[in-house]
């Protein structure tokens, strides 16, 4: 089944008097369980293409479906709802809240949706578990390492059982090393939990882990041809 079926899809921005469509007749279709990349240069419209996947973006024409659901029928309730029970995201900056421990910031989101404290606890501490962090449950964002960090990050976007992820450049700000293994990290729960992961990234070794590679190209999706089937 498809989780995410877009049909000619135009987002424009206006800049000065100017208007200029960054999204321009764009497709997008990506089914169950599949790492689906898009790449393309800086300024190309890959973060404003996730936003719009969040319900964080508006549109102006076109069809955009997730989850089965189409964005453009939501009024701003729907869209919180939306976003609160159907889909996860993880950033480049963990963005998470200072003053809460690992494990806090990992429960906060399934008590938001309503979970009672002691199944939202016993919840993030096995999703934690899962990212290598079980000995840092109640370790401050200021005591954790970079990588870490972005583990605390994958797991508070995976506690709620998802099944899409959007991921805007999440190794942007890891070294090579951390990088690695975060992406080995994401790969693995992904076999394991079989969410739709939308990776964003200009990381080739990053885009090597998707099923599906595309790039956005004068405002469209193209499917990313590897170098070793050109001929
Ligand atoms: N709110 C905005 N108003 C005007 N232009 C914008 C706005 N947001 C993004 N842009 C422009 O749209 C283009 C795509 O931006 P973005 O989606 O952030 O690119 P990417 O994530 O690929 O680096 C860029 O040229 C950027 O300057
Ligand atoms: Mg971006």
């Amino acid at each position: 089944m498809s989780i995410i079926k877009i049909r000619n899809l135009v987002k424009k921005y206006h800049v000065l008097e100017k208007e200029f469509s960054v999204i321009d007749g764009l497709d997008m279709d990506v089914e169950e369980a599949e790492i689906f990349s898009i790449e393309g240069k800086s300024g190309i419209g890959k973060s404003t293409l996730l936003n719009i996947l969040g319900a964080m973006d508006t549109f102006d024409s076109g069809e955009v479906e997730v989850c089965g659901i189409k964005l453009a029928e939501l009024d701003e309730k729907g869209k919180e709802a939306f976003r609160a029970e159907k889909i996860a995201f993880i950033f480049q900056h963990h963005l998470l809240l200072p003053d809460f421990s690992a494990l806090e910031n990992v429960s906060i989101p399934l008590l938001i949706r309503g979970y009672s404290p002691n199944k939202a606890k016993d919840e993030a501490v096995s999703i934690l578990e899962k990212v290598g962090l079980k000995d840092r449950l109640d370790s401050y964002p200021s005591q954790l390492s970079g990588g870490e960090s972005a583990r605390v990050g994958v797991a508070r976007a995976l506690v709620a059982g998802k099944k899409l992820i959007l991921a805007d450049e999440p190794t942007g700000n890891l070294d090579r090393e951390n990088s690695r293994n975060l992406m080995n990290l994401i790969q693995e729960l992904q076999k394991d939990l079989r969410f739709s992961l939308i990776l964003v990234t200009h990381d080739m070794e990053l885009a090597a882990l998707a099923h599906k590679r595309n790039q956005i190209f004068q405002g469209k999706l193209r499917p990313v041809v590897s170098p070793q089937t050109v001929q």
